[in-house]
C-alpha cells in the first residue's frame, strides 16, 4: 500500500495504473464503500457504446459519468469515444472526490475526506489504514485503530473547518490531469440544477444496484439522471459488473420525444433495474 504523502507528492507519470488501483482500493470512505477501481472493466461495452453514439453523432459529445470512484473507467470511456471519432467532454462525478492531507507531526501525514474523516495515515514510509477488518480482531490491533480514529477525527474536523490542510483530488492522477475530464463531487440522490438538459450520454456503472439503494432512492436517482439528458435521442447507460464472471449486465436507454425513457438494447443479462427505469418518469 502506498502512503498518501508519497502518492500525492509523486509525479503522475511515476504512478502506474496498478499502483493507483492499489492506493484507492485501500481507502474506505465514510459510508463504508471502498474507492475500488479496476482497469479494462468495460472494454467491450465501451467499444459498443462508442460505435452506437458515433453512428448518430459526430464531433463533440457531452458525457456525464456518475459514481466514478477513482475515474479509471472514465478515462477508458473517453478513449473509446475518441477512437470512434468523437470529441468527448466528460463530467465525472462521485460522492467523494475531495480530500485533505494533514501533516500532524514530523513523519506523520493523515489523508482525510472533505469532512476530516481519516482515510489513511502515513508514518514514515509506512501506510496504515484507520479502518478495521476481521483479522484485526485476532491481532488485537482493532481497538488501537478505533481509538486512534476516535481521538484524531474531531481534531481533523476542526482543522478542515479552519481551512487547514492541503486539498487533494481523490481520483487517478491521469484522470485529474486530463483536460477533457472535469471531476465534480456530487450525490446522485440530489438533483443538481447545473446539470439539467446538458448531456448527450450518461453512464451509471456499478451504482444503481438494488443492494446499494432502496427502490425509492433508485427511482429518485433515475429521475435526476433523466433530467440531465439533453433531449430526445440522448442516451442513458445503466450497467453492473457481475463480480463472479466479470460480465457487464447493462441496458441502454434513449430519451423519447415524449420525454420518457425507452430501451435501445441490452447487454449481457440487461440491467437489473430495467423495468424501474422504463417506468420511473
Ligand atoms: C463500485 S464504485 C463504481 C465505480 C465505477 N463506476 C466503476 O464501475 O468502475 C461505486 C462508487 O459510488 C460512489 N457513491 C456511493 N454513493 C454515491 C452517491 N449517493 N452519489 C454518488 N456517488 C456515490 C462511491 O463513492 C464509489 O466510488
Amino acid at each position: 500500500m502506498i502512503g498518501a504523502r508519497t502518492y500525492f507528492d509523486s509525479e503522475a507519470d511515476q504512478l502506474t495504473p496498478r499502483a493507483e488501483a492499489e492506493f484507492y482500493g485501500w481507502l474506505k470512505m465514510r459510508n463504508a464503500t471502498f474507492k475500488t477501481t479496476c482497469q479494462n472493466r468495460f472494454r467491450e461495452l465501451d467499444a459498443e457504446i462508442a460505435a452506437l453514439v458515433a453512428a448518430e453523432r459526430t464531433g463533440p459529445v457531452e458525457v456525464l459519468d456518475v459514481a466514478v470512484s477513482a475515474g479509471t473507467s472514465t478515462l477508458e470511456l473517453k478513449e473509446a469515444l475518441t477512437a470512434a471519432g468523437l470529441a468527448p467532454r466528460i463530467c465525472a462525478t462521485d460522492l467523494f472526490l475531495e480530500g485533505r492531507l494533514f501533516d500532524l507531526a514530523p513523519g506523520l501525514t493523515v489523508l482525510t475526506d472533505r469532512s476530516g474523516w481519516p482515510l489513511q495515515y502515513q508514518l514514515g514510509r509506512r501506510a496504515i489504514r484507520p479502518w478495521v477488518r476481521r483479522l484485526d480482531l485476532l491481532t488485537l490491533t482493532a481497538p488501537l485503530r478505533l481509538a486512534a480514529a476516535r481521538m484524531i477525527a474531531p481534531r481533523l474536523g476542526r482543522m478542515v473547518a479552519e481551512g487547514k490542510g492541503r486539498r487533494v483530488t481523490l481520483a487517478s492522477r491521469r484522470v485529474a490531469d486530463c483536460p477533457d475530464i472535469e471531476l465534480i463531487e456530487d450525490d446522485i440522490l440530489q438533483p443538481r440544477g447545473a446539470f439539467a438538459g446538458r448531456f448527450d450520454l450518461i453512464r451509471a456503472a456499478n451504482i444503481l444496484n438494488r443492494n446499494y439503494f432502496p427502490e425509492a432512492q433508485l427511482r429518485g436517482a433515475v429521475r435526476n439522471l433523466a433530467g440531465y439528458l439533453r433531449g430526445p435521442g440522448s442516451l442513458l447507460l445503466v450497467t453492473r459488473t457481475d463480480e463472479a464472471t466479470a460480465r457487464n449486465d447493462a441496458t441502454l436507454f434513449r430519451r423519447t420525444d415524449a420525454g420518457r425513457l425507452a430501451e435501445v438494447r441490452g447487454f449481457g443479462k440487461g440491467s437489473e433495474i430495467r423495468e424501474l427505469v422504463l417506468d420511473a418518469l
